[in-house]
């Protein structure tokens, strides 16, 4: 029997992140196949939304609903236990990845040799840079034509704004891409082109052996020990601590779709990720090893079949040992519950659990219990923070088309924003309810959901705004000036909370400038209590 200490320890919880064809679905397949988790590649297709696919929602959702058996993909390796947590490919379920970033440890990041940093990858850097999640980055491709491997790393230094430090290193890219040496573990890793197998492998213990130059030729060793050198000058030692703060980030280099490179970064991963670590809640820092169970809701995948109107509220466990059958309580609602049919991921399958540990998801059947956010715990009152609203970035005013139906209505917005679809204001100088989201395609889903689910029919007025941000200041003077010359601006969220509605980038620029007092935030998560 292992002991809780040892359960935490060996998990590592984390989430790949990339701009969409970055290569993360293909690396996820590659994590997998080393687990054992899956026998051929080809098996994961079904958590990619395909780009062909934007403007048919309908088509997005199905794979998301395909996609709830890929969200968690839990397996062995060694003696670690591996907790991939998914994200949608679709760049307009944004806010569906950030809410994940919140329930991860760590967090590898997939870049693309050739198109280097992408918009996406920039956006969810910034998330990870709030919460100082440990980063790793995997540079993809190689052997595709691309960028000089030192200006990829001086780009992903000053675009991701986070001190990096190669870990392996290319020899030559695309045509002529012949291997990588591995930095961290001091061998020669050859390039054969495979797609279902790991690599050939030359250990060394010194670049300056004469095999480097039998391998790869005398030129091309020339280049790596000149290559070296210069690494070695520029970036100081690779030192776990600063990346375990969030303030480094090693770099490897490979081709996910040939898996090569691929298990050099696992290796290396799961020796120095983080295991889980304490959580904050309002009231105090839960730390995993304590006896009593606690856990929060990060995400809630709702069942699409309007027949099966069930969904599953994924559960991230914090603290102690999760039990089937167990009484627990939800702490926002003070209910007390039992769960008999808890289920987790592993292996690609989907069955019932009696426990789980800290690091694990463990996915509950719900009809309506939970909301984005809530607590579950033995019995203890605390809340967990940390599962911030981030500014949308679209902005509708939501209308009734069916007077008959306005309690339906209402009941529908308010279960889809706890299911975290998108983001209601209230706007305080008109008085009509504002949606907020990150991408257009939502608007299309609440229409639809509301239509199908509740019966509800609503109509979309388009308003012109650039940013939705939670305003706060120490003065109570300064914030009641502001609101009041910003009146037509000012909205409240569901928690009563202020936000300013900036209509644009200057306005919003003006008012950071004009008001110095008042503090702008752009997530929930650095709002004071
Ligand atoms: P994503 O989840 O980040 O969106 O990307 P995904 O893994 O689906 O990869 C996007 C495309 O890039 C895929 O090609 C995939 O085969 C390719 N790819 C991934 N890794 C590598 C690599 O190391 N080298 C090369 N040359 N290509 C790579 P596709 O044609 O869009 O899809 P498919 O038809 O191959 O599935």
């Amino acid at each position: 029997m292992s002991t809780i200490t040892e359960e935490i320890s060996r998990r590592r919880t984390f989430a790949i992140i990339s701009h969409p064809d970055a290569g993360k679905t293909t690396l996820t397949e590659k994590l997998l196949l080393f687990g054992g988790a899956i026998h051929i590649a080809g098996a994961v297709k079904s958590n990619k939304i395909k780009k062909t696919a934007t403007s048919d929602w309908m088509e997005i959702e199905k794979q998301r609903g395909i996609s709830v058996a890929t969200s968690v993909m839990g397996f062995n390796y060694g003696d670690y236990k591996i907790n991939i947590l998914d994200t949608p490919g679709h760049q307009d379920f944004a806010e569906d990845t950030y809410r994940t970033l919140t329930a991860v440890d760590s967090v590898i990041i997939v870049v693309d040799v050739a198109k280097g940093v992408e918009q996406q990858t920039r956006k969810l850097m910034e998330v990870c840079r709030m919460r100082n999640t440990p980063v790793i980055i995997f540079v993809n491709k190689l052997d595709r034509e691309g960028r000089d491997p030192f200006e990829i790393l001086d780009e992903l230094e000053a675009e991701l704004k986070i001190a990096v430090r190669p870990l392996s290193w290319p020899i030559n890219i695309g045509a002529k891409f012949k291997g990588v040496y591995n930095i961290y573990e001091h061998s020669l890793d050859l390039f054969t082109p495979d797609k279902q197998k790991a690599t050939s492998r030359v250990e060394i213990d010194d670049v300056n052996d004469s095999r480097v130059d039998e391998a790869v030729g005398e030129d091309d060793a020339a280049k790596l020990r000149e290559d070296l050198e210069l690494i070695e000058g520029v970036y100081p030692e690779f030192d776990v601590e600063p990346y375990l703060q969030g303030k480094l980030a090693p770099v490897f280099f490979g081709s996910a779709l040939n898996t090569f490179g691929v298990k050099e970064l696992l290796d290396c991963f799961v020796k120095i990720a983080p295991a889980p670590g304490p959580v904050q809640t309002a009231e105090r820092e839960v730390r995993p090893e304590e006896e009593n169970f606690s856990g929060f809701v990060f995400k809630i995948h709702a069942n699409m079949d309007p027949n099966h109107r069930s969904c599953i509220a994924f559960v991230k466990v914090c603290s102690g040992k999760f039990e089937r059958n167990a009484n627990y309580k939800q702490v926002r609602t003070g209910k007390s519950m039992r769960f008999a049919s808890p289920t987790a991921f592993m292996a690609q399958k989907k069955s019932i659990v009696d426990e789980a540990y800290p690091g694990d998801i463990v996915g509950i059947p719900d009809t309506g219990n939970f909301k984005i956010g809530d607590t579950l715990t033995s019995g203890e009152e605390i809340h967990f923070k940390g599962l911030p609203s981030f500014s949308p970035e679209m902005f509708m005013y939501i209308e009734n088309t069916d007077p008959m139906k306005s309690k339906q209505l209402e009941k529908g917005i308010q279960q889809l924003m706890d299911e975290g679809v998108a983001q209601l204001f209230f706007h305080q100088f008109n008085g009509r309810k504002v949606i907020g989201t990150v991408g257009q395609l939502q608007f299309e889903v609440i229409q639809y959901r509301l239509l199908h689910e509740y019966g509800a029919q609503c109509r979309w007025e388009p308003m012109s705004m650039y940013k939705a941000c939670w305003i706060e200041s120490d003065d109570p003077d300064a914030l009641a000036n502001f609101k009041k010359r910003k009146h037509q601006f000012m909205a409240l969220d569901r928690d009563g909370r202020d936000v300013f509605l900036a209509d644009s980038a200057f306005v919003l620029q003006m008012a950071q400038n004009d008001f110095p007092k008042i503090r702008f935030h752009f997530s929930t998560d650095s709002l004071s209590e």
